[in-house]
């Protein structure tokens, strides 16, 4: 277990039966109490990173915003969490909206995203008294206006700024650079566009800018290069109504015992001292920042648990193991080649002795979640854990070919709690007329 320390969560143990235990609860018998595929998230870490974000940016002003991107991992036990935790949520849809709403999450503190927001999605956000409204084009802020105006109110609003910087991730998470569908470009003009329109629409009030470069960023030059960006286009705009700096989310995790991101106060000095320097050098009064990860909050503290159905092998080819789950319940290897680890939960410390195919149970070849699983024998009814799928893994879950999705259970010194019952059978009917 030793080399899978970095994707694991710290409170990762042997059981004295030899099995792994998260959050003091043996994984084989939380697997047998709630079936498989299983999420199991480690609450005690989720709480400790929650905190370790807010400390490591307030340390550096204690004005400074945590807001969690909700689109990582939406359950109610959680968005509950980070409200008690003092961060702010990050929606990005109007259903996204209704669940921070539903687990009690104040309006105020609600950052409404969206690059296609429709006009249900904007009366809903200005029905509920969302804090910040994030825009994204032109058509949008002219249809905010005309909203806010028949509700005979203002919305505070933040620009989305396209800076221009590429970081260094795959090209469908990366989303700084000029040839984007989301925000608006330094380039062209278009972010002093936007800046325009909203100063001339009566109805908004515009507070700052918004930049999000893009996603699992493990180099982070990439913060310091837009943060002077902004800074000078902040400069060139002049006015105190830019007075807050979203510098997005992004910071990367460790999916394999190769990766070795930066820690969440790594983090933090290097985006707060390159907002700080950069404002300071352009002589504009210190804004007041805002971040918005969700990967880095909560990927970490998620492994899923799988039952083996069946091994083969192919001669002279490869060895197969597919698993009761795949692509509907972890879509990131399909869909951007992530890599994952692998052990198992009834013998988490033995040695690897092959390397094998796993593959899911879809009607899809590429439904593979490892491409080369190093791991001990391993045969049908064997349990197998994928750790650090906690974001973007059940937030993407699909029902291809009627699966049901998994359930959720939280675990904290030596306790489980569910936090999502496993889907019947009946849900999968449940909306057809
Ligand atoms: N803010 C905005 C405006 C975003 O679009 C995102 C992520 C975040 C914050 C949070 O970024 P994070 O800290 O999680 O990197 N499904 C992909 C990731 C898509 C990210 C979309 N936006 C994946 O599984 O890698």
């Amino acid at each position: 277990m030793q080399p899978l320390s970095k994707v694991l969560p710290p409170s990762a143990a042997t059981t004295p039966e030899g099995h792994l235990s998260i959050g003091g609860c043996d994984v084989v018998a939380l697997a047998e109490e709630y079936g498989t595929p299983l999420v199991i998230y480690d609450g005690g870490l989720l709480r400790d990173t929650m905190r370790r974000y807010v400390q490591a940016f307030r340390a550096h002003d204690p004005h400074t915003e945590v807001i969690y991107a909700s689109k990582a991992f939406w359950a109610q036990a959680l968005l509950r969490m980070a409200h008690e935790e003092g961060l702010r949520m990050d929606v990005a849809s109007g259903g996204e909206l209704f669940m921070a709403l539903h687990a009690g999450f104040p309006a105020d503190k609600i950052v409404m995203h969206g690059n296609a927001k429709d006009a249900k999605e904007i009366g809903e956000a200005l029905d509920a008294l969302v804090g910040l409204v994030v825009v994204d084009s032109l058509d949008e802020i002219a249809l905010l206006d005309q909203l806010a105006g028949e509700r005979g109110r203002t919305q505070d609003v933040l620009v989305r700024v396209t800076p221009g910087v590429k970081p260094s991730t795959h090209k469908y998470i990366s989303t700084g650079q000029l040839d984007s569908k989301f925000g608006f470009s330094l380039e062209g003009g278009l972010a002093a566009d936007a800046v325009a329109a909203c100063r001339a629409a009566a109805n908004i009030n515009l507070m700052g800018l918004h930049c999000h470069i893009g996603s699992q960023i493990f180099e982070l030059g990439a913060y310091p290069a837009a943060a002077h960006l902004l800074a000078q286009f902040v400069k060139e705009q002049g006015g105190d109504d830019l007075a807050i700096m979203d510098m997005g989310g992004g910071l990367g995790i460790a999916y394999t015992r190769d990766d070795d991101p930066p820690s969440v106060e790594e983090f933090a000095d290097v985006v707060m001292d390159a907002v700080h320097a950069e404002w300071d050098a352009a002589g504009l009064p210190r804004p007041r920042v805002m971040v918005e990860p969700g990967r880095s909050v909560v990927g970490r503290a998620g492994l899923t648990v799988y039952r083996v159905t069946g091994t083969k092998d192919i001669p002279g080819v490869r060895r197969y193991a597919a698993v009761d789950g795949g692509m509907s319940d972890l879509m990131r290897p399909m869909l951007y080649g992530a890599t994952y680890e692998a052990l198992l939960p009834e013998r988490p410390d033995a040695e690897a002795s092959q390397s094998l195919r796993l593959v899911g149970k879809h009607c899809e070849s590429g439904d593979v979640l490892i491409q080369e699983a190093d791991l001990p024998e391993v045969g049908r009814g064997d349990l197998v854990c994928l750790p650090a799928t906690g974001a973007y893994g059940v937030a993407m879950a699909s029902n291809y070919n009627g699966v049901t999705r998994p359930a959720v259970v939280f675990v904290d010194q030596g306790k489980a709690t569910l936090a999502v019952r496993r889907e019947t059978y009946a849900d999968l009917v449940a909306r057809d007329l």
